[in-house]
């Protein structure tokens, strides 16, 4: 695997070298699990070579003690990395080659996408993930990208941005992988302690029970059960719940025909968030 820690010479190899093929990406942020390695192994089986980028994208990150814990294991990653089977190349970039010289977020309009949910709770995150995919995109030029569900807003988001700066990059979504315990595989999974790794195990219960009840129970009595869940587990506190249009991620309060609806979570386990979601119909 060939590692670039420079856009320039990435840019250099993608154009000379690759020139004719279908490239797919994976952004990352590295310590990478059995989540993003299904992204990466659905991409090299839909393109001829794969770029997987590692980089803790400053701008995207509301709460500073949370940049600074994230996870980050780059040998571990690479090392990782090389067991695949297929073409990779890993962009490893420092901070100044993503920025250069201005460490900052473009402001977005995602049509009010990034208003709801993780928008109202990470002020500018969405304005930071968008400003980092855009760079990312402009370098990798990519033909397919691969995104997780877990963080279904995102997923969307990016769509969005494509759609808006009108890059010829196709977005495909992935589903949620999961550990034994139902919890949504995540980086940030691996600062938990064992005892908040089960305690979050409820995390997907609940939300399984959610979509067990969706089509008998109303939304606002579905969302009494769900903050009565919570209460139940002094060791997680629950940011937020809804129910969305899984289109506009409006929040919902009476069900419709013909639309798709979804559940989305935020917890928090001591100081680590874990978001989740699922869909209900
Ligand atoms: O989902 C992530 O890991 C990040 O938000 C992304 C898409 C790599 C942008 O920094």
């Amino acid at each position: 695997m060939v590692v670039h820690t420079q856009k320039d010479s990435l840019v250099q190899a993608l154009s000379s070298k690759y020139k004719n093929d279908s490239i797919g990406f994976v952004p990352t942020m590295g310590a990478l699990h059995q989540g993003h390695i299904s992204l990466i192994n659905k991409a090299l089986s839909e393109n001829e070579i794969v770029v997987v980028s590692i980089f803790v994208n400053p701008t995207q990150f509301n709460n500073a003690s949370d940049l600074q814990k994230y996870p980050r294991t780059p040998q571990k990653d690479i090392s990782l990395l090389e067991t695949l089977n297929g073409e990779i190349i890993l962009y490893l970039p420092e901070i100044s080659d993503v920025y250069e010289d201005t460490v900052a977020a473009q402001n977005f309009n995602f049509g009010g996408l990034e208003f709801e949910m993780e928008g109202k709770h990470r002020q500018g995150h969405f304005d930071g993930v968008g400003t980092v995919v855009s760079k990312l995109f402009k370098i990798v030029k990519p033909t397919n990208a691969y995104f997780g569900e877990k963080d279904f807003q995102q997923l969307q988001i990016v769509k969005k941005l494509v759609e808006i700066e009108n890059l010829p990059v196709n977005v495909v979504g992935c589903p949620i992988l999961r550990e034994e315990n139902g919890l949504a595989m995540s980086s940030r999974n691996k600062r938990l302690s064992n005892q908040q790794f089960k305690d979050a195990a409820t995390i997907y219960q609940v939300l399984k029970e959610v979509q067990a009840v969706f089509s008998d129970k109303s939304i606002a009595e579905i969302n009494a059960l769900v903050t009565e869940r919570f209460l139940q587990n002094a060791n997680l506190k629950l940011e937020y719940f809804e129910i969305a249009n899984e289109d506009t991620l409006k929040t919902a309060t009476t069900k419709k025909e013909g639309i798709n609806y979804r559940a989305f979570i935020a917890v928090f386990a001591g100081e680590i968030r874990l978001i989740d979601n699922i869909s209900l119909n």
